[in-house]
């Protein structure tokens, strides 16, 4: 059993932690930009899920700065370690623009930039990988927007995802996981999802399966695969079906279209790939139907490490690259 299957276990805590959060106090808004990579990043694509849901708009940024028409947004930095030099870099243009924002963190200069500039802060507990706090992060940034007006009160969605995934790592998610990687093990798993959650959801597996199984993955939407992607099946069956694996994502909120899409895309590229899986989520609001699909996606990256033989936990070259970084010309960190 490997650390970071412990750590995928506690995502009930860690959604449990954000629901019993105190509420901060953040200036109010409209509408936000959260800014933030990797582990962390992924919080602001939650966060974007659940604001279309409400009819409110989130924009996530992934990148240094901040986009050039943020002017009455919300900026929500977020970053596990506090010290991602594109988290940082946002953060500081919002300070340089006079806009308000709010840091996400469990240390670092991001929470030492908020208390410079009188910008409210979150605490994030600690976890030894940033992609195993996605429940603190998430729910973090949810109560950010939350308090803030952006979206509504988040505590009754976070405490249905947790009760949702915890009944799923009962048993269910488990056996799930166990058979989808026996499946992908070996292959370059190819992760698709309607717009919206399932698109969330599997960007997350993908990542997942990046960084635990240490293994190639990619991860596509639909609708707009069936106007390009689908076309790349065709001419070489042989590495469709010997070398990779697709999952297909399923939600409760696609779209009628989407659904249909994905049955009958499904049935036109199975002659020509191996289609290792189909997931459907569980639970009736957006964040217990979100995490229910990244749950099993989070055990089969471990599945795949295990099957390997290697340690999912260490992510040497993210922490390589980003001490080379450092030591280059013009690093905010
Ligand atoms: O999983 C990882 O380690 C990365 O994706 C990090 O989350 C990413 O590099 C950003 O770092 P941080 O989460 O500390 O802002």
């Amino acid at each position: 059993m490997s650390e970071m299957r412990d750590l995928i276990a506690t995502l009930p805590t860690q959604l449990r932690w954000a629901a019993d959060l105190d509420r901060p106090r953040v200036p109010p808004a409209k509408s936000a930009v959260v800014a933030g990579m990797g582990g962390s990043g992924i919080a602001g694509d939650v966060a974007a899920v659940v604001a279309e849901s409400e009819s409110t708009r989130v924009t996530v940024h992934k990148s240094y700065g901040l986009p050039s028409w943020v002017r009455d947004e919300l900026v929500v930095a977020v970053s596990h370690s506090g010290n991602t030099e594109e988290t940082l870099s946002g953060a500081r243009a919002a300070v340089a623009a006079g806009i308000p924002w709010v840091a996400v963190a469990t240390g670092g200069r991001l929470l030492e930039d908020a208390d410079a500039s009188g910008a409210a802060r979150v605490d994030i507990p600690f976890s030894p990988q940033p992609r195993a706090a996605f429940g603190y992060l998430a729910g973090g940034v949810l109560r950010v927007l939350e308090a803030s007006g952006v979206v509504g009160d988040q505590t009754g969605a976070l405490r249905e995802a947790a009760d949702v995934v915890e009944g799923a790592l009962a048993g269910p998610a488990h056996e799930a996981a166990s058979e989808i990687a026996d499946r992908l093990a070996g292959r370059v798993a190819v992760v698709y999802g309607g717009s919206g959650v399932g698109a969330v959801a599997a960007n997350r597996w993908k990542t997942q399966i990046n960084e635990n199984g240490k293994t190639p993955a990619y991860w596509s939407a639909l609708p707009e695969l069936d106007h390009n992607e689908i076309v790349g099946w065709s001419a070489h069956p042989e590495l469709g079906r010997e070398s990779i694996g697709v999952v297909f994502l399923h939600d409760a909120g696609d779209h009628p279209r989407i659904a249909l899409r994905a049955r009958l895309t499904r049935e036109l590229i199975t002659p020509t790939t191996t289609v290792a899986a189909d997931v459907s989520s569980l639970g009736v609001g957006v964040l217990a139907r979100l995490f229910s699909l990244t749950i099993v996606g989070d055990l089969v990256s471990v599945g795949l490490a295990e099957r390997a033989g290697i340690d999912p936990a260490p992510v040497a070259v993210i922490e390589d690259l980003k001490k080379r970084l450092a030591t280059q010309p013009g690093g905010s960190t």
